[in-house]
């Protein structure tokens, strides 16, 4: 494998919960920079409508990347450039799925770099096995008793199954 460039980079996203596609691109992430910061935003105006609190997010990520040495997740409430900066990053990585994903970032990157242009965004496009995978889609299958232990990490099944079961 080719040298790790120098640098730290941010992974940013909700993670409710983090999907073998997130995995996918943060272990990738980690194969090309020197430092993966996984950023687990924690809006105070979406509490109740997550299905795990940030901690537990937090706790899921870790669980999946720990055979991961240059990966470490961390919550974060603020704006994210201003959290990229404070991390050390020079950059923000995200996955990027279909057309449909595009007219979205494309918005967030402009006003990323309008807000500081010192922060690059890049785009990863996710390996086609996951171009479909989501959150919300994993969190709806959940919850009519589908199957998703193919596309969550096991111990995410696992918690999901707990979780669902309480409500
Ligand atoms: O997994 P998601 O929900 O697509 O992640 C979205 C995330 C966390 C990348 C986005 O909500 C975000 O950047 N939030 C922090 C606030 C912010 O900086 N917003 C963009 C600039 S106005």
């Amino acid at each position: 494998m080719a040298e790790r460039r120098d640098g730290t980079v941010v992974c940013p996203g909700s993670y409710d919960p983090v999907t073998n596609g997130h995995i996918d691109i943060i272990t990738r992430s980690s194969e090309v920079f020197e430092r993966v910061v996984v950023g687990i935003v924690n809006n105070p105006m979406r509490k109740d409508k997550t299905l795990f609190t940030a901690e537990e997010r937090k706790g899921l990520i870790e669980e999946a990347t720990a055979g991961l040495g240059n990966v470490e997740a961390r919550i974060f409430s603020n704006l994210l450039v201003e959290f990229a900066r404070e991390s050390g990053a020079r950059a923000i990585v995200k996955g990027l799925r279909a057309i449909s994903d595009f007219e979205y970032e494309f918005e967030m990157a402009q006003l990323n770099r309008k807000l500081d242009p010192g922060i690059e965004s890049i785009y990863m496009i996710a390996s086609p096995q996951y171009s479909f995978l989501s959150s919300t889609g994993v969190k709806e299958m959940a919850t009519f008793g589908g199957d998703v232990s193919d596309l969550v990490p096991a111990p995410v099944s696992a918690a999901m199954t707990r979780r669902l079961g309480d409500r």
